[in-house]
């Protein structure tokens, strides 16, 4: 493998992948580079770089805002990587794309597999969907990862919204009822890189959607507390049920994925949340 391409650079994901990748040649492609608005560009710019894999790890991931975007939310999480995807197979190499818990209900009361019905409640989760199926539908050696609750000390996310509300805020209401597996990004991305590896050292695996979490479980609540525990910062944290926390888009209530598949396929797992967020403190601390 010569050359892979990171679609969504300057994402938070993206960031971390440039970093977990570079013992290859990195192609990272940024919004200022290549709007992937303007579809009709896609093929034609990628022809040109000529990269032997692609990894897509732009998306429109503004959950509420999807609500009254609908259509460039789609056009992002379901045109575009179809695109990608079509390129990928007219050229025969791989291709990896992430997609979210969000596209389940959200009423299940165990860890969701792969192959669990979906059923997505927002148009983010939509649109992530149609993307998966639209990548399926070509004949692209695909591997969707399905991902949640990211976090990092990039970009905008639940990890430092509650860092910047602590810098004014001495007590705060955060939701209780809501069940997932707060996931690093870097924990993701180091992760891609094991499989980016191991594809690239010649083993083939089975293509399509694959659940790629950190481990266990907690609700936003607790996963705040234990951000402002391993910061050092004294805050009092109300648990409050989603219901009086109103937002556009509805949210699962539990999204836990099943990380078995990842872990027997490729021989790839993610650490522990807590563990992992014990990692992003620490990127801090260093950086
Ligand atoms: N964040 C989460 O909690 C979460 C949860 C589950 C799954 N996921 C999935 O994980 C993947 C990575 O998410 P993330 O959190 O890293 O997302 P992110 O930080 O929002 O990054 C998305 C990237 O897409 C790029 N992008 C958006 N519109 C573009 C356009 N028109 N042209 C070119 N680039 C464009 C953005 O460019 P700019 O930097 O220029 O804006 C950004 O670099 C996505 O597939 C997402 O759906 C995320």
């Amino acid at each position: 493998m010569k050359k892979i391409a990171i679609v969504g650079k300057n994402g938070q994901l993206g960031q971390y992948l440039l970093q977990a990748l570079n013992k290859f040649e990195l192609i990272g492609i940024s919004r200022d580079e290549l709007d992937l608005t303007k579809t009709d560009q896609i093929h034609s710019f990628l022809l040109e770089l000529r990269p032997d894999l692609i990894i897509n790890a732009s998306a429109y991931t503004a959950v509420d805002k999807a609500e009254s975007e609908p259509e460039l939310a789609a056009l992002m999480n379901d045109a575009v990587p179809r695109i990608l995807a079509d390129y990928a197979a007219s050229e025969d190499i791989p291709f990896i794309h992430y997609s979210t818990d969000y596209v389940f209900a959200g009423d299940a009361d165990q860890p969701y597999k792969e192959s669990d019905q979906t059923d997505p409640q927002g148009q983010y989760g939509i649109t992530k969907l149609a993307g998966e199926k639209a990548i399926l539908a070509t004949s692209a050696k695909a591997y969707i990862f399905r991902t949640a609750w990211v976090y990092s000390q990039k970009g905008g996310n639940f990890y430092k919204t509650m860092l910047n509300l602590s810098e004014t805020r001495s007590e705060l209401n955060v939701v209780n009822d809501q069940v997932g597996s707060p996931t690093y990004a870097a924990s993701i991305a180091h992760a891609t890189a094991e499989i980016v590896e191991k594809i690239s050292q010649g083993h083939s695996y089975p293509t399509g959607i694959y659940h790629m979490t950190c481990q266990g479980e907690t609700n936003w609540s607790e996963f705040a507390k234990k951000i402002f525990a391993l910061n050092g910062k004294k805050i009092n944290i109300h648990g409050i049920p989603a219901s009086e926390y109103p937002t556009p888009a509805k949210r699962p209530s539990y999204s836990v994925l099943d990380n078995q598949k990842l872990i027997d396929t490729f021989n790839v797992q993610l650490p522990n949340w807590d563990e992992a967020l014990l990692s992003c403190v620490k990127e801090n601390i260093k950086g």
